[in-house]
């Protein structure tokens, strides 16, 4: 089989994750202080495939070129597709068109995170040439997702979001495609949404007799289009660093496995990992629990905060009570003072989300 190319999907509208994604793309919201999408970026280099289309949005785009450059960082030479509008998986397929140039690919959504890599998934494409090859994941709860009905692994029906599932298995933000794809796409109309549905066009090819098969994901999979998933996806990910502190440490307490980057300064803190801390940072008098990313230049003084991602440059002091499950933007500020009368001022963007308990 000639050479694969990749494609990954970095546009998108992102508006679970609000406000985040209306000045910055979800793609890039750092997991265990990196890129969500470089994750994506690194799986395919990793699986032999260096060739990439990023598909980008108008608005967020240019930050994602900045992050990636040419993508010689990663071993890989990247190129990138502006889509004017959000218009579905199988429109960004086919505003790829002239990069793809009749080239078996792996897409690749920039928000999902795979434990395991597609090597093992790009070899089988690789060994048994189908016209597509869809990775699927055991869920709780297939009503939610896109489903597929299986015969062996021979992929008879997908349905979307089923009243009556015919599996727990469900798609998994990997698809490796022949160019066929392309032409199932063309044939499209919009969904109820709006969209051109991948799943739509890879029941076209199933249709038309084709060959769609199925592999199920090893390891653990996240789709981190909403905060909660951000979050567990940071919890997966800071599982397994190990531990590596070169920042400079004084009168602190550092347990488990955390990662002090060059810079960071910790003070009178207790770290308890898994945790890492970016360069730059100060945490001073403060407790950091586990599951907590912190970013570069982020300054936390007489505060807890745990389970959580802090972005760089953000502030947090004289909290008074710990600060979980949440997600700092760049350059945020919660503070508190001391005086009275107790009251919350609050300078905040379109959309933010607080929650005081
Ligand atoms: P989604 O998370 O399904 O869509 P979205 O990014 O618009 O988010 P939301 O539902 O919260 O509004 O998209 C999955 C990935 O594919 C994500 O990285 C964005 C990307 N994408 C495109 O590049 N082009 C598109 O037209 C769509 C719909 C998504």
């Amino acid at each position: 089989m000639e050479r694969l190319k990749g494609l990954i999907l970095s546009g998108g509208e992102g508006t679970r994750l609000r406000p985040i994604t209306h000045t910055s793309a979800k793609q890039l919201v750092p997991v265990a202080n990196k890129p969500v999408l470089f994750y994506g970026i690194e799986a395919l280099v990793e699986a032999g495939v260096t060739e990439i289309g990023i598909i980008i949005a108008p608005v967020t785009g240019g930050e994602i070129r900045e992050a990636v450059g040419d993508g010689s960082q990663f071993g890989a030479e990247v190129t990138f597709i502006e889509q004017a509008e959000p218009k579905g998986l199988a429109h960004a397929v086919l505003t790829a068109e002239e990069f793809l140039d009749g080239s078996p690919f792996a897409m690749y959504l920039g928000d999902n995170l795979l434990r395991n890599g597609l090597s093992r998934l790009v070899e089988t494409f690789k060994r048994e040439s189908p016209d597509a090859l869809i990775l699927l994941t055991p869920v709780d709860d297939p009503s939610s997702y896109g489903v597929a009905e299986l015969d062996d692994d021979r992929v008879v029906r997908l349905v979307e979001k089923p009243k009556d599932p015919p599996s727990d298995l469900a798609l998994v933000g990997v698809y490796l495609f022949s160019p066929a794809i392309l032409e199932a796409a063309r044939g499209l109309e919009p969904s109820w949404r709006g969209e051109l549905e991948i799943t739509e066009a890879i029941q076209d090819l199933i249709d038309q007799g084709l060959q769609v098969r199925s592999e199920v994901v090893e390891g653990w999979w996240k789709d981190t289009g909403q905060l909660a998933d951000m979050l567990e996806a940071n919890r997966l990910v800071l599982e397994e660093i190990r531990s590596s502190v070169e920042g400079d440490i004084q009168d602190t307490r550092i347990e488990g496995r955390v990662i002090v980057e060059p810079g960071a300064v910790l003070r009178g803190s207790v770290v308890r990992g898994p945790a890492v801390i970016g360069r730059g940072a100060v945490i001073e008098d403060s407790y950091l629990g586990p599951y907590t990313s912190v970013g570069a230049d982020v300054e936390i003084r007489r505060s807890e905060v745990e389970h959580s991602i802090i972005l760089a440059g953000a502030k947090v002091e004289d909290l008074g009570t710990r600060m979980e499950a949440s997600l700092l933007g760049r350059g945020v500020k919660v503070t508190r003072t001391e005086g009275l009368p107790r009251t919350l001022k609050l300078l905040v963007g379109d959309r933010s989300e607080i929650e005081i308990v």
